[in-house]
Formats: C-alpha cells, structure tokens, sequence
C-alpha cells in the first residue's frame, strides 16, 4: 500500500512539474514530503563531493575514501571498527548472522521493530535465524521482566532455541522516533551478559537519539555488542550503512558483505557523500527535530476533533498524528491534492505527501530537505483541509 501511494505521489508531482502550475492558473505548487527521511536529494556539496572522491578497489581495501570514512565513524561510535556496506538492511543483517551462527539461534526483538517487519524476514530466509518478538511498549523499549522471561526460560534446555541475540533500534521508528534512555540499555546489557546473549542495536537512526539526548553517540553504542548506522536516513546521503563492533566481528561482517553481494569496488565516490552527511550532522538533526516540535505544537494549536499529538511523544524528528473520524488514507489524500479552492483561500498550492501509518494515524517525517518555511507551509495546508471537513472550531 506504502508503494502504492508513493508511485502515486511521484507521478502527480512529475505532472505538476510539467505543467508547472497547480490548481489556480499561475500559482506553482510547492511539495512538502514528509513521507520519510529516505526521500532526500544529495545538494550541491555532496554532489561535489562524490564527483571528486579519491577511490579505489574497496573490495582490496584500497580505496582511501571508505577507508577515511570506517575510521571517522569508528570513533565518532567508539567502537574497534566499522563497515561501510550498501543499506542499513544489509547491515542488520550481516550484524545478525555474525552473532547467531549456530543453527537454532534464537534472536529476541520488537514485535513492530524494522528488523522484524520490513526486512522481509531475512534473518530467517537467509540466515536460518528464529526470531521470537515481543511486544514493543509506547516508549519502544521492551518490556524488562518479559525479556528477562523469555532469555532465561530456553536457558540450558535441549528444547528450546538457544537465545544469542537481542535487537534493540535506537530511534525507534514504528513508536514515532522515540529514543530509548540510556539506563533501559544498560539494563538490556546487563542482563544479556549474564545469560550469555548478546545485543545489537539497529542504529539506523543512532544520530537523532544522540542528537536527542545530547550525549555523543558513543555513550548509547557503548551498551551493545554491535550497531548499525544508516546515511540515507536523516544524514541525508543517497546509499550507504555501516556496521560497528569489535576487531573479529569486523572481519566476520566482512566476510559475510562478501557472501551476500555488499562488496563494492570504488564505493569511495558512496563514502564522500557520507562523510558531507557527517559533517554537519547535529545542526542538520537539531533543526529537523525542532521543525518536527514547531509542527506538533502547532498542531495541537489547531484543536481539531480529527487530528491530535502526544506533543510528550515528539522526541526526534518524527511525529505521529492520530486520526479519528476519517480512514488516515483519506486525510492523506487531502493533503497531496491541490484544488482551485486552496488557491482562491490561500493563495497556495501546497502539496503534502504522507503515509497512513496504522489504521488511525498518519506519520510524518523531517529531514533535511524539509526547511522551517516548508514546516510552516505544510501546518497552513493542514489547517486549510481540517477547515474543510468541517474540522476546526475557529473559522
Ligand atoms: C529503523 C530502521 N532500520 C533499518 C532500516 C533499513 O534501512 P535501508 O533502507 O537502508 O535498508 C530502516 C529503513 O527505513 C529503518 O527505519
């Protein structure tokens, strides 16, 4: 369905684009995408930097880029090593096969978590790996007393799985972005070590948690075994994951980037577009997540029956927007269509793309093509269709 809509949005911007003009004659229309913060472009600088990167076979080691790359992230997360690999998917999954190479490994995570839900599975289609999921809490964490239930109850016997991982993901993105505090992960390691399991952390979004809690992103990494961190999320670069760990870890992911086709050959001109994404990485998030609170609030201000935030729940750079009284589909469609009326009221064509999230709620994400203006444009058109469903109490 996600696809769908997408293909949707896509194809109605590339007519707009054409056309150049929206529902009133003249006015051009201005698109705020807030599906994901998978969707942005590469600017100038990146661009500039990936046409002048210095490359070289990275799967001989010889490219400096990747290299230069591995070894800023490796202490920017506090960890032995990283490697760069093509998406954070690959990443997940290399980190899952890496821990979990006895067949019958048992991997504990979310029920909602991205692992479990949008990698198709393949920690068992590929790695033979059983997962056992339990039930994510509002917050994104899991329940402790259940984890520790569910670790120590195989332990020792011959019937059960052998426990040996434990995902954790850090924003946590089904929850809305929230971030995970840093005693529920110390407690998480704690009690993996004591029964012999290790943990993984699903870093795709590692920066905005930091960037949340103003600690550098070594002090989260420091309660896990390995982490993986995506650059064409909030970092904005156009590919590219890594994967963190200690010295051998590294040299097992490596292999197993081989075996699954994540070897890249001059990935440098990849890498350059990572380290421009590094560079300005905490003033980039800090003001995607003061973009995402500006909306919320503003939001809230609204008071409307139909739209309604937990503003305590915005925590990074994402909000979670509950629906009642229409399919979330339907508000989605609103919000893309530009209509003569919003024109002649407003004097705009604005088009906000979105996806339903659940059956009752629509989920919107900031990124760094996403600028204070837009956030301001996209609150106005909200405001505009509640007006037309009849869903605002002030004129
Ligand atoms: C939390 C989380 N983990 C992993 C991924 C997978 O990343 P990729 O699309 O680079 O494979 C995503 C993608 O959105 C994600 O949100």
């Amino acid at each position: 369905m996600l696809r769908g809509l997408a293909r949707a949005a896509v194809q109605r911007q590339g007519a707009l684009r054409t056309r150049g003009s929206g529902g009133g004659a003249g006015v051009p229309v201005h698109v705020v995408d807030l599906r994901s913060d998978t969707v942005t472009k590469p600017g100038p600088a990146m661009r500039r930097a990936m046409a002048e990167a210095v490359v070289g076979d990275d799967d001989y080691g010889e490219d400096p880029t990747v290299r230069e790359l591995q070894e800023k992230a490796a202490t920017l997360l506090g960890v032995d090593r990283t490697l760069f690999v093509p998406t954070n998917t690959m990443a997940n999954l290399i980190s899952v096969m890496c821990h979990c190479q006895r067949r019958g490994s048992q991997l504990l995570l979310g029920q909602e978590s991205h692992l479990h839900v949008y990698e198709q599975g393949g920690v068992a289609q590929i790695a033979g790996v059983h997962s056992h999921p339990l039930p994510d809490l509002p917050h994104g964490t899991l329940d402790l007393l259940e984890l520790e239930r569910t670790v120590t109850r195989g332990l020792g016997s011959p019937y059960h799985p052998v426990c040996e991982l434990i995902c954790l993901e850090n924003t946590h993105s089904s929850s809305g972005g929230r971030v995970l505090p840093i005693d529920y992960l110390r407690q998480v390691r704690l009690l993996a070590q004591s029964c012999g399991v290790r943990v993984h952390l699903d870093g795709a979004r590692l920066m905005n948690a930091a960037v949340a809690l103003h600690v550098p992103p070594a002090r989260i990494v420091e309660h896990c075994d390995s982490v993986s961190l995506c650059f064409s999320k909030g970092l904005g670069a156009p590919v590219g994951a890594l994967v963190g760990g200690p010295k051998d870890f590294i040299e097992g992911a490596w292999r197993l980037r081989k075996a699954l086709g994540g070897g890249m050959r001059q990935a440098g001109v990849l890498a350059a577009a990572a380290l421009v994404g590094l560079a300005d990485v905490e003033e980039v998030l800090l003001r995607d997540h003061q973009n995402a609170r500006r909306f919320a609030q503003g939001l809230q201000e609204l008071a409307s029956p139909i739209c309604s935030v937990d503003l305590a729940a915005v925590e990074t750079n994402m909000v979670m927007v509950t629906v009642d009284g229409l399919p979330p589909q339907e508000l989605c469609r609103r919000l893309q269509a530009v209509s003569a009326d919003e024109v002649a009221q407003t004097g705009r064509a604005v088009r906000v793309l979105l996806f339903p999230w659940t059956g009752r709620s629509v989920r919107a994400v900031w990124h760094r093509d996403v600028s204070a203006r837009d956030t301001e444009l996209a609150l106005r058109k909200w405001g505009f269709v509640l007006k037309q469903l009849g869903a605002l109490r002030t004129g």
